[in-house]
């Protein structure tokens, strides 16, 4: 339908985004039409784990923050992050997600990098590791890498400086710039890079969004995860709660975002994630079917999962429930011509292509 449209202009997008009468029906077809001819009729799995919601950091969304001492702390052991990752590889997901709070230290970077090496032994290199750890120094993303971390997931949040001063703390911890840095870092070593944004946080117009599509173009991103905001109630942004879209605008929006950034940047990983299922039941299917490419199950132990709680209403499920749920988006999936991909590392086309030494071709 849009053919003859020049996409990667921020007034188009902006249309796009906001315009009422977009046959959205369409726009998502034709984004998982481009998903299907780029990256393949497959969802790729990854197993989350979330090692641990210790934070230096106090973002003003985000349930984790340090402030809130409503949050009893933890860090999962090694044994118990082996345990949900072998678990993640007997079944067959590929790629496992290691997901914390930011937290520096030796002792924690340490912890990561045995982490990594013993995954890397126990699954005979078999199961590609995603870190998503916050800003971290250089020299710890690359001694990440070097045990056998590939890819890296480190949202923006938000592409514009002013609208990130206002959900952050101002001081130094809390920097654009640094996070934008940390982007190029990770790059530079040789990550699969992923970024992403929160959708509808207050003060946040479609201009933004539509410059945040263009953000991850211009960064030549390989992955994103992006999703709705979610109001979290011990949170300072929690007293603009009613100042925010609607739960069905925001899913909505987020949808779009999803299909436009697929037309925008064919052959990269898009992840449908969970905050999209906590405006929907069926939110994670329904951003498949709008172009996204990857699923991300949560492996937590259960009753740390309940401890990792970024935003309100997070579900929470036993493996058994994750394993029936992944049966039953099978099932739906089969409809649509798309597959789950058992036991494949998924690796983003975008980055195989522009790296070309990447012989963990999928
Ligand atoms: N709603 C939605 N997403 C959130 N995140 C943090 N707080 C919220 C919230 N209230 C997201 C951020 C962060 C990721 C770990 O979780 O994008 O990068
Ligand atoms: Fe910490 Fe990330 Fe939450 Fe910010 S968004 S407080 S860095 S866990």
């Amino acid at each position: 339908m849009h053919d003859n449209v020049k996409f990667e202009d921020i007034k188009t997008l902006t249309y796009l985004l906001s315009h009422a009468e977009i046959d959205e029906q369409m726009l998502y077809a034709q984004a998982r039409s481009l998903a299907s001819q780029h990256c393949g009729e497959e969802v790729y799995l990854r197993g989350l784990v979330e090692i641990s919601n210790i934070c230096r950091k106090n973002c003003l969304y985000c349930g984790l923050r340090r402030s809130n001492d409503q949050v009893k702390r933890f860090m999962l052991t090694e044994s118990e992050i082996l345990d949900a990752v072998l678990f993640a590889y007997e079944q067959g997901f590929g790629s496992v997600v290691l997901q914390s709070g930011e937290q520096h230290g030796f002792e924690f970077v340490r912890f990561v990098e045995r982490i990594i090496k013993l995954i890397t032994q126990k699954t005979n290199n078999q199961l590609t590791i995603t870190l998503s750890c916050g800003e971290q120094k250089e020299e710890t993303y690359q001694r990440w890498y070097e045990a056998g971390a590939s890819r890296y997931l480190l949202r923006i949040e938000t592409s514009d400086p002013l609208l990130y001063s206002e959900i952050h703390p101002k001081d130094e911890i809390h920097s654009y710039n640094t996070r934008k840095e940390c982007l190029f870092m990770l790059r530079d070593i040789g990550y699969q890079v992923g970024t992403g944004v929160m959708i509808g946080l207050p003060g946040q117009t479609t201009e933004n969004l539509a410059q945040d599509l263009l953000f991850m173009k211009e960064q030549d991103i390989d992955m994103c995860g992006m999703g709705p905001y979610i109001v979290h109630p011990n949170t300072p942004m929690a007293k603009n709660k009613d100042k925010i879209l609607s739960p069905e605008q925001r899913l909505k929006l987020s949808l779009r975002m999803i299909a436009l950034l697929r037309i925008l940047m064919k052959n990269i990983n898009i992840a449908s994630t969970t905050a999209l299922e906590t405006l929907h039941p069926e939110g994670r299917l329904l951003g498949l079917l709008a172009g996204a490419n990857v699923f991300m199950p949560n492996l937590t132990p259960v009753p740390y999962q309940e401890k990792y709680s970024i935003y309100a209403g997070k579900p929470t499920l036993h493996r058994e429930q994750v394993l029936k749920k992944i049966k039953m988006l099978e099932k739906q999936l089969l409809d649509y011509g798309l597959q789950i991909a058992w036991n494949k590392p998924g690796n983003p086309i975008h980055y195989q292509l522009r790296n070309k030494n990447d012989i963990n071709i999928s």
